[in-house]
């Protein structure tokens, strides 16, 4: 269920407490591109850690890479991805704004869809206690009218985009009187595709000859790497090469903060297996990477696969793994079967033969390839939308990130509880031993209250106050994040408190 509200208050509390913002913001900004801010770097690195140690250091057949963003440009004419790599635009000739011609015809039937959804509601409080939802969506007229409207806008944009018949996804766009959301207008372009890759230039001289692409996905870099990976670490089939870094689309529609960006983050993965093998890797992958999405505490019903019934030529199977989101269930992460088309492509391109020898058979022959790609920024958005929460407590609201300990900015603040009597020295000290293992951090100003506070809002798991009695005892107040229990434990047992609820291990051991 969506929740529009809730996900304003997330953007703002991103921006207000130093997890993400809007890129060169003192200029006005740049659409679609955000900027990550002290707690929201540490939050990503985390989550990029997380991801990383358990596909490489859990598995011993996955390896990493750190390819560049500049490729060769016949890369990219190799992965279909300039001849392909488009979405249909049209834009409106009185606002002069550009809209992806499928997304105008979604947004359409999601307005109709709501239309549904109020007759539903409206229904629902006339007839009371005995009201059939199923029965009354089978046979009300205006139901039934409007689920016909959805049903052949969908039907029309597939066959349309299926066949590349964009005069065909015009003509539904003006035959179901869209307009323009700015100038309220029908005066529509044609629709035209649109490359989605940014070019630029190797060299000082502009002369067109040497331009080259950002790359759109980081895959391609696994895929040229594969024959190099390959020989140097002597793997055998099947085996996995993994990476993360920027990748760069030209979104017309960017929209929904973090969620679709101009310049981005992924996490992707190649598994290389022994045609034939691949579904069996396939539905593997599909069931751990979901396994490992829940391991962050997010309920299953927060969770779906979305199977994909149309597919690209060249893969056998296609998965979304999608999360509700507080404006509905959207991808996060993709897990695609796509045979031995990238190796086979790159093959024919550079003419070198990617082909892998399999001494048990006496064969050479191009792997196939399971993919799962995830968007870290997807994810980061999606553990920040779960994390955050409003609570009453003695008649105030406190907001809080109820993120889990392992991925949390800060693992914990030390906190004297007033500026003397020996406390803020004896903090400090706590805070130099545990600085080497932890990132920790330290604040004296303003009242105990509003220190936990602010802790609760950046998602801290742990406060330790530090007063009069920890000079005499030894030991410490230590506040727990989600329960704001308190509990006096001894200085010399901190390191190993925090290394119990902090550690990643505590993720990694559950997907083992
Ligand atoms: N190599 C396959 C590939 O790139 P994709 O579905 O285009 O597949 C994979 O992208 C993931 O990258 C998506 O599931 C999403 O999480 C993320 N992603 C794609 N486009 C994005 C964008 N414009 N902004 C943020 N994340 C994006």
């Amino acid at each position: 269920m969506g929740n529009p509200a809730i996900f304003e208050k997330v953007i703002s509390h991103c921006k207000e407490y130093g997890f993400v913002f809007p890129s060169s913001d003192i200029y006005g900004g740049l659409t679609a591109v955000y900027d990550y801010g002290q707690n929201g770097v540490e939050l990503k690195n985390n989550l990029r850690s997380y991801w990383w140690k358990s596909m490489t250091q859990l598995n011993q057949n996955i390896v990493g890479i750190d390819a560049s963003i500049f490729m060769h440009p016949k890369v990219w004419k190799a992965s279909g991805h300039v001849d392909g790599f488009s979405d249909p635009m049209i834009d409106n000739k009185d606002s002069k704004k550009r809209y992806r011609a499928d997304v105008l015809l979604e947004d359409h039937q999601e307005k109709i869809r709501l239309k549904i959804e109020k007759e539903l509601e409206k229904a629902a409080t006339r007839f009371g206690e005995g009201f059939d939802e199923i029965v009354f969506k089978q046979t009300n007229s205006r139901i039934l009218e409007y689920q016909k409207q959805v049903d052949h806008i969908y039907t029309v944009m597939r066959e349309g985009l299926e066949k590349g018949d964009l005069a065909m996804i015009k003509e539904l766009i003006v035959a179901e009187g869209i307009v323009c959301p700015l100038s309220g207008s029908r005066n529509w372009t044609d629709v035209r595709q649109f490359n989605l890759m940014y070019s630029t230039q190797m060299s000082a001289t502009d002369s067109g000859e040497d331009s080259l692409y950002l790359r759109p996905e980081t895959a391609q870099g696994i895929f040229v790497n594969f024959l190099h990976v390959q020989k140097t670490s002597r793997l055998k089939l099947p085996f996995g090469i993994v990476q993360t870094g920027k990748a760069f689309r030209n979104e017309i529609v960017a929209r929904q903060f973090i969620m679709r960006m101009k310049e981005f983050e992924q996490m992707e993965m190649q598994f290389f297996c022994k045609p034939g093998t691949e579904l069996e890797f396939y539905e593997f992958w599909k069931a751990h990477r979901l396994k490992w999405h829940k391991t962050l505490g997010t309920p299953d019903s927060k969770y779906r696969f979305h199977e994909h019934v149309k597919l690209a030529h060249y893969a056998n199977a296609a998965v979304d793994i999608e999360y509700d989101f507080p404006f509905g269930f959207k991808e996060v992460e993709g897990i695609h079967s796509r045979k031995d088309f990238d190796l086979s492509k790159h093959e024919e391109y550079s003419g070198k033969k990617m082909r892998y020898f399999d001494s048990e058979t006496n064969e050479s022959y191009i792997p196939c390839v399971v993919e799962t790609s995830i968007g870290l920024d997807r994810l980061f958005l999606l553990a920040v939308c779960e994390a955050y929460s409003e609570e009453e407590v003695n008649g105030d609201t406190r907001t809080v990130l109820k993120l889990h300990p392992a991925i949390a900015p800060v693992k914990a603040a030390i906190l004297p509880l007033i500026k003397k009597d020996g406390l803020p020295e004896l903090a400090e000290k706590i805070y130099n031993d545990l600085r080497m293992d932890f990132n920790v951090y330290i604040e004296d100003k303003d009242s105990i209250g509003k220190r936990y506070r602010r802790m609760d809002a950046i998602g801290t798991p742990f406060c330790i106050t530090v007063d009069h009695d920890s000079i005499l005892q030894g030991d410490v107040t230590i506040r727990h994040r989600d329960s704001m229990e308190q509990q006096r434990v001894n200085i010399k047992d901190l390191s190993k408190i925090l290394n119990d609820a902090v550690n990643m291990n505590c993720l990694l051991k559950q997907l083992l």
